[in-house]
């Protein structure tokens, strides 16, 4: 199964990652014992090429059955996160979402090496309070091209890519602030209302390229991402149960949902709402 993750390096990304991760060293090793004595090179379709410069180490038994391709901003990142998967096959994009004309390209080359893509998760995120007032044109795009149209880009290169027969599912990462808006985030939170409009009157015809597509909007989860709500409110934590009764939700907990999400077989084109008791 051969993962593309987006915002792997942090907060519900990171925890989506080590979620999958810990599910796949929970395979008995009776399969990733089988697994190392019948696989010759062509029996081990997961495993990349020795010689592939892109992928990070993969010394030691993996079971057969994840590998991975991960993209981020940082060189750095990427290398932690690439030492974080060994022993499972991971390649590493270094992108930056805000310009989705590089994807092309570069996802392009990386494709031409690589599995199919079964499961692609969208985390990658940032948020941005400003007054609208303040708002630069700039500064909107980018939240743009990160929030919706580099996720538009990489599925297209990706379905270029594949065959009809082969199922690709996708998770994207939404917020509930699409939908019931905060203090001077509208550009963060109108960004996200495009991806969800996107991932529900897009969703029939990706579904004819044999691509599900459904959106997870969680509402306030502790990850950095909070950092500025945290220096403008010190007792945050305790505040947001004001209006979010559950109080905080872990990443961990909102990575479990995402992963329900992204194996369901009975949608496509629909907003998994995961609210923390938020009314919207
Ligand atoms: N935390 C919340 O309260 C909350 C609530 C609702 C929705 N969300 C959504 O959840 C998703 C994950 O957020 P998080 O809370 O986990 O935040 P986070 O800890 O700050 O992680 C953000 C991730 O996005 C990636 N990213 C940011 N800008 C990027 C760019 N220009 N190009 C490529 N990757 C970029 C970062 O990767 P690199 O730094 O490695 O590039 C990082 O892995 C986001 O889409 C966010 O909008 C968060």
């Amino acid at each position: 199964m051969h993962y593309l993750l987006t915002g792997a390096s942090s907060g519900i990304g990171r925890a989506f990652l080590e979620l999958l991760l810990k599910q796949a060293a929970a395979t008995p090793a009776s399969s990733a014992a089988a697994y190392t004595a019948a696989s010759t090179p062509a029996e081990a379709p997961a495993a990349a090429p020795a010689e592939d410069p892109a992928v990070a180490p993969s010394a030691g038994v993996a079971p057969p059955n994840l590998s991975l391709t991960v993209l981020s901003r940082s060189a750095s990142k990427l290398h932690e996160v690439q030492t974080l998967c060994a022993p499972y096959p991971c390649r590493g994009l270094c992108l930056d979402l805000t310009q989705p004309e590089l994807i092309e390209p570069q996802l392009t080359e990386l494709l031409a090496t690589a599995p199919p893509v079964d499961r692609v998760v969208y985390c990658a995120g940032m948020t941005r309070i400003e007054a609208v007032t303040k708002l630069r044109y700039a500064q909107n795009l980018a939240m743009m091209n990160l929030s919706y149209l580099s996720l538009v880009e990489l599925l297209r290169v990706l379905i270029a890519h594949k065959s009809v027969e082969h199922q690709t599912k996708v998770v994207v990462v939404s917020a509930l602030a699409a939908t019931t808006g905060a203090e001077h985030t509208v550009s963060y939170s109108t960004a996200k209302q495009a991806l969800e409009t996107f991932v529900r009157h897009g969703a029939p015809e990706l579904l004819a390229e044999n691509v599900w597509i459904n959106a997870l909007a969680p509402s306030y989860v502790d990850t950095p991402m909070l950092k500025f709500n945290r220096l403008i409110d010190r007792n945050f934590a305790t505040n947001v149960r004001k209006i979010q009764p559950l109080g905080l939700l872990s990443p961990q907990a909102v990575a479990h949902e995402l992963a329900a999400l992204l194996e369901s077989t009975c949608c496509t084109g629909t907003i998994r709402y995961v609210n923390g008791g938020m009314r919207y």
